[in-house]
């Protein structure tokens, strides 16, 4: 259970709770307690003399976390990551290594989880019953935290001398680690072969990110992840939400292409990839494969999902193809109509007296479709039609000629500020008609037109 005390609450969130509570002619506590309501909460409320507490069910209610914690500095963070573990409902079993009792004690680490702290291999009391493989199978997840560069060599190479390390050998639950050491051990070619070898055997990191050094007064990666921030990555692996799109394989394009005058200068649009990345992300939530094929963008790629760069529309069109056959095909990209009939091998020279150069340009091929008449057609086909006059006649005519299914349009308009902005309105064009969607965040699009595309592929026709 998350709990809320509303006497501890900050006072400027006091003052706009007491504010919004007296709009509605309610009590602080009633507006708290329909606020969880509205986010799907039951939450009970408990009255002392001195204040009103809110219970709400954790995200992580019933949980069973293995946390193990190793001899880093860090390890005084675990303390706070137990406390917001549990605040949110899960059950958190800690296992110490010996060098980490010189970091935490036991005691301290026993008492916030309010379980019993597991240290030894060859325990007496634990291993009647091969107590490494029970610790294993009764947790949902293994989180190692800190994962110091001595557990990490052990992971990978398959060592198995202590507790820890013979539970992370003898496990099939998944793991999370969460790294934490001094820079210059981060980036030691030993780790890093490390680091690789555990990314391919599939262990999930959190972090670790750039910052000070607790022990060093030194600065660099290999700063542990925060506590919150741990605890978003196990509330992602231990996600209870549907994954409708589970088995489905879908290939996307975002982004913009550039096409080449000469070495240096190129042929561009303003697309930011924002709204492809953000359906990429949306559908990869949803369970979905996704293979994202990216043009030349300044945000990071989407969460857990393969994407492959490219610059120019011929190369998006090669990655594309190749990755055929698909269930669903969502071509976000703007891509460049036209490139130039003859790229420049050197960079073009202006020479006193001459004219500016006239531009030669030639069509690019069509991706969307190429997609759409292709004979690995995938059963869905959306293409974007981002446009800045007759929208809809615009895209009523591309759904025929590309194959698509549906033709998400977009007016791009200088005014509308969608080209590289952070909200977007826009139509879904189908054979059967136009759904007209309302302003909205590209993030609230891309969670909306993920929906649908897992609607449609769950039927038979689309
Ligand atoms: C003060 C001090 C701080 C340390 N901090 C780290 C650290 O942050 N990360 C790390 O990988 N090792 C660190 N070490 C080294 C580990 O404690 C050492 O490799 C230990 O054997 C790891 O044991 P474990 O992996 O079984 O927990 C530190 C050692 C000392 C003495």
């Amino acid at each position: 259970m998350a709990s809320i005390t509303i006497r501890n609450l900050d006072g400027s969130i006091k003052e706009k709770l007491r504010l919004r509570a007296a709009a509605h002619g309610r009590s602080m506590e009633e507006e708290v307690r329909l606020v969880l309501g509205e986010l799907g909460n039951a939450v009970s409320i408990e009255t002392s003399a001195t204040s009103t507490t809110i219970h709400a069910p954790g995200a992580l209610s019933g949980r069973r976390i293995l946390l193990i914690i190793g001899a880093g500095i860090a390890a005084y963070k675990c303390l706070d990551l137990i406390r917001r573990l549990r605040e949110r409902g899960a059950q958190v079993r800690p296992v110490l290594t010996k060098a980490a009792e010189e970091f935490v004690t036991p005691l301290a680490v026993g008492a916030l989880a309010a379980d019993k702290v597991f240290t030894e291999l060859f325990s007496r009391e634990d291993e009647h019953d091969v107590g490494h493989i029970r610790l294993s199978r009764e947790a949902d997840l293994i989180v190692v935290a800190p994962a110091t560069a001595d557990l990490m060599a052990k992971m990978a190479t398959g060592l198995a001398n202590d507790l820890a390390s013979a539970i992370l050998l003898a496990t099939d639950k998944r793991v999370l680690i969460a790294p934490a050491m001094n820079p210059r051990m981060w980036n030691h070619p030993a780790t890093r072969r490390n680091r690789a070898v555990l990314q391919k055997d599939g262990i999930r990191f959190v972090g670790p990110n750039k910052g000070e050094m607790a022990e060093s007064g030194e600065s660099g990666d290999g700063r542990m992840a925060e506590p919150l921030e741990i605890v978003g990555a196990i509330e992602k692996l231990l996600d209870r939400r549907p994954k409708p799109l589970a088995g489905k394989t879908i290939v996307m394009t975002s982004g913009p292409t550039h096409e080449p005058i000469d070495p240096v200068r190129y042929i561009a649009n303003r697309s930011s990839g924002k709204q492809g990345h953000a359906i990429a992300a949306a559908l990869a939530r949803l369970g979905a494969t996704v293979r994202l094929v990216s043009g030349p963008v300044t945000i990071p790629d989407p969460e857990d999902v393969a994407v492959i760069h490219v610059s120019t529309a011929r190369e998006m069109r090669d990655a594309v193809e190749q990755l055929l056959p698909a269930d669903a095909a969502i071509m976000v990209a703007a891509v460049a109509d036209w490139r130039t009939a003859n790229e420049a091998g050197e960079k073009i020279k202006k020479k006193p007296g001459e004219k500016a150069p006239a531009l030669q340009m030639i069509e690019n091929p069509d991706i969307l479709a190429g997609v759409g008449h292709s004979k690995s057609r995938p059963r869905l086909v959306v293409g974007f039609a981002a446009e800045t006059q007759d929208l809809l006649a615009n895209a009523k005519r591309k759904l025929d000629k590309k194959g698509a299914d549906w033709i998400v349009a977009n007016d791009v308009s200088h005014a509308t500020g969608v080209m590289g902005g952070d909200r977007n309105a826009v139509r879904i064009v189908t054979r059967s008609g136009v759904e007209e969607w309302p302003d909205m965040s590209k993030e609230e699009v891309a969670e909306r037109l993920a929906a649908k595309i897992a609607a449609a592929l769950q039927t038979v026709e689309v």
